[in-house]
């Protein structure tokens, strides 16, 4: 599995946190930044980074800013990208188990570094179940189509 990482100015501390667990779980990973003292605008963070998904590049990826939600709103504009904002471990592993979720948002001003870590590694663990699932994420990309 290869997991691309960003965060804006509000996600730096989770996104290291990640990182870390992804070392840690010998997972391949490029970590996009941002590499921010000041402000920086989410988009241009989690656009380029949902986008290396939806080609192929990376298996999934994990998003972070201040709330998760600028984050997963500008994932989910790419096509093929499902992207889950997962704050707690039941939907970690129910979005991958059923949405087949390839992206993962967090919010660092919402959840604190040791339960991020849970999530991500709940998420990075559970499999997509296929299934009726299938069929139902089926019906979103022929939307998206
Ligand atoms: C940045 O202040 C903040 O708006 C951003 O990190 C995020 O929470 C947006 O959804």
């Amino acid at each position: 599995m290869k997991v691309i990482v960003a965060s804006d100015h509000g996600g730096v501390n989770i996104r290291k946190e990640v990182t870390n667990l992804l070392e840690e779980m010998n997972i391949e990973f490029e970590d996009i930044g941002c590499d921010c003292e000041g402000s920086v605008d989410y988009p241009d963070y989690g656009i380029p980074a949902a986008e290396r998904v939806a080609n192929g590049e990376f298996d999934r990826a994990i998003l972070i800013c201040g709330t998760g939600i600028g984050m997963s709103i500008s994932a989910n504009k790419v096509k093929g990208v499902r992207c889950a904002l997962v704050h707690d471990l039941f939907t970690a592993k129910v979005t991958r188990e059923h949405n087949d979720s390839n992206v993962l948002a967090m919010g660092e001003r919402v959840i604190g570094p040791g339960l991020a870590r849970e999530i991500a590694k709940t998420w990075l663990s559970a499999e997509f179940e296929g299934g009726r699932h299938a069929n139902r994420v089926s019906k979103i990309s022929e939307y998206e189509a």
